[in-house]
């Protein structure tokens, strides 16, 4: 996972690549004051994209990057590269302090192709989950602490009894201060010590918030060789599009707060004691958990409604647009028999008209009327 590291280094640089744009934070507090609060989760949230994908109006997951992102009714949300720069993403507007993340997902076919599902901190703290389009039989692991990328050692790789880009696997991340632990399906694969963590100091441990998505390492237009070496090799865009699709997120915030501040003094060392915690029993709950927990949009709420009521509500529109249907038919017949009925008059009268100006030529002709000097000549 050396992508993420130089990607890291990329965006402090600001002149981040598309397809590497997966890592990077806007307000680096470890180096400023004033970095903005961001908003907790505090709670346990259920996000069922096979049943509403993801919700659109950016208040809780904002996209970010080039590249689709959609919905397909029977699997999730999918996140597809068509094209060279695509490198589509979502990113929570929560974050927690010690949590848990479950992403039930399949990850993209495809040379060079990256899918991931992380926890990342606006200090560069990360954990991750990352999977290469060319290996179906291995999943990655690693973190970083701080962005830090100088010691080596991080990343795992776990064989999978089953490709991770065929079926959909249970992939959860669970964090506290005391450990990290990541499990696939309901085998824990690996726990990592703060002491392993350059003791400590390099333990991711500043709030996270969830990114789910892919990027194309395998770029060479957008990337150092090593990176798309790393990757798996050079991608070939002819082969896409590259599909990965996420089912089903659960999270966990270990902390019942409202938000979560920086210091007011930089604390380069990101330790998690330095958080400003405010605690929702006392101010309430976020923005964004309210906005997750309010009833939810139409597609969402179409989506949540039983089966039954579905039929219903669709033989209901049927109904009222069959009976549309027919009022439209009847009133047109209605009007085209009256307009039938007028026509016929009008011809009639027309041919009246037409037959009594005969009538009447045949009867000058005939000089009935004693003009045109002849005589009974019909
Ligand atoms: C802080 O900024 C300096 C340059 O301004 C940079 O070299 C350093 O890597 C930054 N530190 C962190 C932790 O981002
Ligand atoms: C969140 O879920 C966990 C595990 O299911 C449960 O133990 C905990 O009580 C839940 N927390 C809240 C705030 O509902
Ligand atoms: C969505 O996925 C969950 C499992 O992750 C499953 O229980 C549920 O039935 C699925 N819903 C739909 C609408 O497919
Ligand atoms: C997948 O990754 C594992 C672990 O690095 C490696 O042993 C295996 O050869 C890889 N498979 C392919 C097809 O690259
Ligand atoms: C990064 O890791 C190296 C060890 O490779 C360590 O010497 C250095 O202090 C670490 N830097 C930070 C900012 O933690
Ligand atoms: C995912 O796996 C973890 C660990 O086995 C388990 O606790 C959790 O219930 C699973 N989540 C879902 C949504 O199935």
């Amino acid at each position: 996972m050396k992508s993420f590291a130089l990607s890291a280094i990329a965006a402090l640089a600001a002149v981040l690549p598309v397809s590497q744009a997966q890592t990077f934070t806007a307000c680096q507090p470890l180096n400023r004051t004033g970095c903005p609060t961001m908003d907790a989760l505090g709670a346990n949230a259920t996000f069922l994209f096979n049943k509403t994908g993801i919700p659109t109006n950016g208040k809780v997951w904002q996209k970010q990057n080039n590249g689709k992102i959609d919905w397909d009714e029977k699997g999730g949300t999918t996140f597809t590269i068509e094209r060279s720069g695509d490198s589509p993403m979502v990113a929570s507007q929560f974050y927690m302090l010690f949590g848990r993340l479950e992403v039930i997902m399949k990850s993209s076919k495809g040379k060079g192709i990256v899918s991931s599902a992380i926890l990342q901190s606006e200090a560069l703290d990360e954990i991750d989950w990352e999977f290469l389009g060319s290996n179906n039989t291995h999943v990655l692991s690693n973190y970083y602490g701080k962005g830090n990328s100088t010691y080596g050692n991080r990343g795992r790789e776990y064989p999978m009894e089953k490709s991770p880009h065929d079926d959909f696997h249970n992939y959860t991340i669970d964090w506290t201060k005391e450990r990290i632990q990541w499990w696939l399906d309901d085998k824990m694969l690996r726990e990592l010590l703060p002491t392993e963590a350059l003791n400590g100091k390099n333990y991711p441990q500043t709030p996270m918030n969830v990114r789910l998505g892919m990027w194309a390492g395998g770029d060479t237009k957008h990337n150092k060789p090593g990176v798309v070496e790393w990757a798996g090799g050079e991608t070939n865009f002819d082969d896409g599009p590259f599909t990965m699709m996420v089912r089903e997120v659960r999270v966990q915030d270990y902390t019942a707060a409202k938000e979560y501040a920086w210091p007011d003094v930089i604390d380069p060392t990101g330790s998690w004691e330095k958080i400003k915690v405010t605690s929702m029993a006392e101010a309430g709950q976020s923005p964004v958990l309210k906005e997750i927990t309010k009833p939810s949009g139409v597609r969402n709420r179409w989506a949540a409604l039983p089966q039954g009521a579905k039929i219903g509500i669709i033989a209901g529109s049927l109904g009222l647009f069959a009976v549309i249907v027919l009022l439209i038919a009847f009133c047109c017949i209605k009007q085209r028999r009256a307009g039938r009925k007028e026509h016929a008059a009008l011809l009639a009268a027309e041919q009246k008209e037409a037959a009594e100006l005969q009538e009447y030529k045949v009867q000058m002709q005939s000089g009935k009327f004693g003009y045109g000097g002849g005589y009974n000549r019909v």
